[in-house]
């Protein structure tokens, strides 16, 4: 199996792990966790459950996420959301959602390298054999050390899909392809290196997509004579268009939509 459709797998399991536990008052032990010191004020988000700490524990097992999901399985905002959908199958939570880090504590951070992580986690508990295998042989580059465990990730964090998740802000319009990684990283999507073509190329249309009203009356009726270039094909942006924005219409400066 490729890596890129094995990992797509990545995602889609864990599903049977995010069933929600049912609530059992008998584990809600408060004394079980008066005998632990808590590791820290909760976030701020958290504070009510400060003298609660069954809420997100369970003694003697580790599952923090079936607790967290306990409270938060049904927000929608969250996995109506392109980039954030995963939360319905996701596995686990304290890698992107930390705790006892106080108050001014960020409460979502966003750590591609452990959604590879968690993936790989699932695919070895798998019962397909084939997955097992990819999930080790991914392992087995983390094995000697720190910084081969590094490589295992950065291998695993490019064959993500990102743009399964981030196809809402892809600038080309699916001009460059759907391999964002190809060009980006996972950090920031500035490219510092990268600098554009010049003003005097012609080849805008190779890289940018035109909005939808300029295929339509509206290019013929608006756009050219906002521009004064009555006979400048859709395809000629540069006739009509500066590379500092879209919105700089040469001699017009920017143009107000009514
Ligand atoms: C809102 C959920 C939440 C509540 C309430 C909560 N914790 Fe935690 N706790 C977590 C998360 C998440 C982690 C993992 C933190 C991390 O990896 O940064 C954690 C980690 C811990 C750890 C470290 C061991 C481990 O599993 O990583 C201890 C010990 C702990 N909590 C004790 C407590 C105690 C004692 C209380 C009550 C005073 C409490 N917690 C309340 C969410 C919670
Ligand atoms: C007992 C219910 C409960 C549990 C258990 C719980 N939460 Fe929460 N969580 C809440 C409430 C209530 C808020 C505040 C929501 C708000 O202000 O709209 C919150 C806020 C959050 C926020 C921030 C959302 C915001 O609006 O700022 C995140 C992220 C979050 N929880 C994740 C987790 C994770 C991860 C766990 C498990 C470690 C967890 N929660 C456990 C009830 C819970
Ligand atoms: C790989 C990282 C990652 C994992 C794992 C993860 N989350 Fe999140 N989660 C995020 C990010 C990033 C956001 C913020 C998204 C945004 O603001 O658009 C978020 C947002 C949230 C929010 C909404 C916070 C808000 O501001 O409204 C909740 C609730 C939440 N996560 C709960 C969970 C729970 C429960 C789990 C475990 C089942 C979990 N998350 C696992 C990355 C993760
Ligand atoms: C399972 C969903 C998912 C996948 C797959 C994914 N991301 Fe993300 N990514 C997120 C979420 C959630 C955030 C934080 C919220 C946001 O910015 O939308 C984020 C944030 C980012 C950011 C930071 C954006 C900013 O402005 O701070 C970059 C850059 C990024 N991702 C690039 C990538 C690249 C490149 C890939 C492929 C290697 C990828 N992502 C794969 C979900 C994903
Ligand atoms: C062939 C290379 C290439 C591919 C493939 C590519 N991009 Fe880009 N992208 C760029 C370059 C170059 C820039 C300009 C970066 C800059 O100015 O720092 C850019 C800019 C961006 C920006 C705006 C950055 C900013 O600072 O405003 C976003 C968002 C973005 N790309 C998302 C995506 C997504 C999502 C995908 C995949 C669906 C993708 N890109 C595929 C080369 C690429
Ligand atoms: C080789 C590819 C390429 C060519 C050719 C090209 N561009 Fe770009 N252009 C990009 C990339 C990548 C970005 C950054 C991502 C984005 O905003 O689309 C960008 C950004 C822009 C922006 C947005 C600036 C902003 O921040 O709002 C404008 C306007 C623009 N280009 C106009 C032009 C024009 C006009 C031409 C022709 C004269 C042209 N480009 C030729 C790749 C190209
Ligand atoms: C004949 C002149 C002309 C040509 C050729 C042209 N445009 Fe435009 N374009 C305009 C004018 C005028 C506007 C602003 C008014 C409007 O929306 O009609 C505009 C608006 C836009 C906008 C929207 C700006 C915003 O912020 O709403 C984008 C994006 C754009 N053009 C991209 C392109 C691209 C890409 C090409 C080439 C493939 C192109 N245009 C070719 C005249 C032109």
């Amino acid at each position: 199996m490729s890596l890129r459709a094995t990992t797509g797998l990545l995602l889609a399991l864990g599903a049977v792990l995010t069933a929600a536990l049912a609530f059992e008052p008998r584990l809600r032990s408060v004394a079980f966790w008066q005998q632990l010191a808590s590791p820290g004020e909760l976030s701020a988000a958290h504070a009510d459950l400060a003298a609660d700490c069954a809420a997100c524990h369970v003694p003697m097992q580790g599952s923090i996420a079936a607790r967290c999901i306990v409270c938060h399985a049904n927000d929608e905002r969250l996995l109506q959301s392109q980039p954030t959908a995963f939360h319905a199958t996701v596995s686990s939570c304290r890698e992107c959602h930390p705790e006892h880090r106080g108050s001014g504590q960020l409460v979502s951070t966003m750590d591609h390298s452990a959604l590879v992580a968690i993936g790989l986690k699932e695919l070895m508990r798998s019962a397909d054999p084939e997955q097992r295998q990819f999930a080790d042989a991914i392992a087995a580059l983390g094995g000697g050390g720190a910084s081969a465990r590094r490589l295992a990730l950065a291998v695993g964090e490019a064959a993500l899909h990102c743009a399964a998740c981030h196809a809402t802000v892809d600038p080309h319009l699916g001009l460059f392809g759907s391999e964002c990684s190809d060009c980006h990283g996972t950090k920031a999507w500035a490219v510092t290196e990268y600098r554009h073509p010049a003003a005097r190329s012609r080849d805008c249309a190779q890289c940018h997509q035109a909005p939808p009203s300029h295929y339509m009356m509206h290019f013929e009726m608006i756009s050219a004579k906002v521009a004064r270039k009555p006979h400048a094909r859709v395809e000629q942006c540069y006739e009509c268009h500066r590379i500092t924005s879209w919105n700089d219409i040469p001699g017009i400066g920017r143009y107000k939509h009514h």
